[in-house]
């Protein structure tokens, strides 16, 4: 088999890798909300920013910077279309399925990425009710953080099973997690235990 006949993207995955939509390349950008999430020594780091209609609490802009992989841009780039215009209720339900939906289709393997950009549009949104006086909006993540390092949750590895995580190797691809120091290992191998028997049986 060649090496094109394994290319596995759609067109719509690969014309957003090639020609990536609304990246930030203005160091002066005055943006309203800004999320960062990842990590750099990993190569992974993701910073969303928007910009927000006061008065309908609507996304008028929305730009992103990464060091992700080809998945990773595809994904974001397509999220900050779909986040534009939405109200900031709805861009903070978008996530990874509804953005890989938009894709097209990305790979199994790679659903993971695109988690990258919609928890950073996330962080951007908490962070716009912070700096507009609205800390009361923030949503608070209830969920247990497991891996300190990529600050993953346990709700993530429980929707990474749901999604298909099976082995450790598999959730760690999924989430980046106890891909820095390691220290998280134990407890996520526990809980890939768990959220198993309670879905699988
Ligand atoms: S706590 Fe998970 S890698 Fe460090």
């Amino acid at each position: 088999m060649g090496a094109h006949e394994s290319w596995a993207y759609t067109d719509i995955v690969k014309d957003h890798f090639m020609n990536p939509r609304n990246i930030l390349k203005d160091d002066d950008y005055q943006e309203d909300g800004l999320g960062k999430v990842g990590n750099i020594q990993c190569g992974d780091e993701m910073l969303v920013v928007i910009k927000v209609d006061k008065d309908t609490n609507t996304i008028t802009d929305c730009k992103w910077k990464t060091y992700g992989c080809a998945s990773a841009i595809a994904s974001t780039s397509v999220m900050s279309e779909l986040v534009t215009g939405m109200t900031l209720d709805e861009a903070f339900e978008v996530g990874p399925k509804q953005i890989a939906g938009a894709l097209g289709q990305l790979p199994d393997n790679k659903i993971h990425c695109s988690v990258l950009g919609d928890k950073a549009l996330r962080a951007a949104i908490n962070n716009y009710y912070e700096r507009s006086g609205q800390s009361d909006k923030v949503v608070k993540e209830e969920a247990r953080i497991i891996c300190k390092c990529m600050n993953v949750t346990d709700h993530e590895i429980e929707e990474s099973v749901l999604e298909g995580a099976r082995t450790f190797l598999e959730l760690q691809e999924m989430t980046k997690m106890s891909t820095v120091c390691g220290q998280c290992k134990d407890e996520a191998q526990t809980l890939l235990k768990v959220y198993m028997k309670k879905h699988f049986g």
